[in-house]
């Protein structure tokens, strides 16, 4: 079962920004690429770091401690196996933005593609 918690506005979030909220708990990153947002966990899975400041190339983000990259439409590293965040179904509602949180917290994002050059 999910809930929808309200995170903020659209407005809030525009191409090419990222916000941080605190949900239950726990901390996550919200992205606006395109248009298109994806919400992940604040978490790096190899070692705890924050994501918020990793840098991106299209939906790839780097993580800043050491460098492992996660694609923000599944959370996964890229290639077979490797690690994975958890990532969130974000929702707009008359200009609201929520995140869906699961139990198990690894809902998949359904987003389109993005350009990532690497
Ligand atoms: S903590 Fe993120 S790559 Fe090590």
């Amino acid at each position: 079962m999910s809930r929808r918690i309200p995170v903020g506005t659209v407005d809030e979030l525009l191409p090419g920004q990222r916000k941080l909220v605190f949900v239950d708990g726990r901390s996550i990153v919200l992205f606006n690429i395109e248009g298109t947002i994806h919400a992940i966990d604040n978490s790096c899975p190899h070692n705890g770091a924050s994501l918020a400041s990793g840098q991106l190339d299209g939906c790839m983000l780097r993580c800043p401690a050491h460098g492992l990259r996660f694609d923000l439409r599944t959370g996964r590293m890229p290639g077979p196996g490797g690690l994975a965040v958890g990532t969130f179904l974000v929702h707009t509602s008359d200009g609201k933005l929520e995140l869906s949180i699961d139990e198990s917290s690894t809902a998949l994002s359904s987003a389109p593609a993005c350009k990532a050059t690497t």
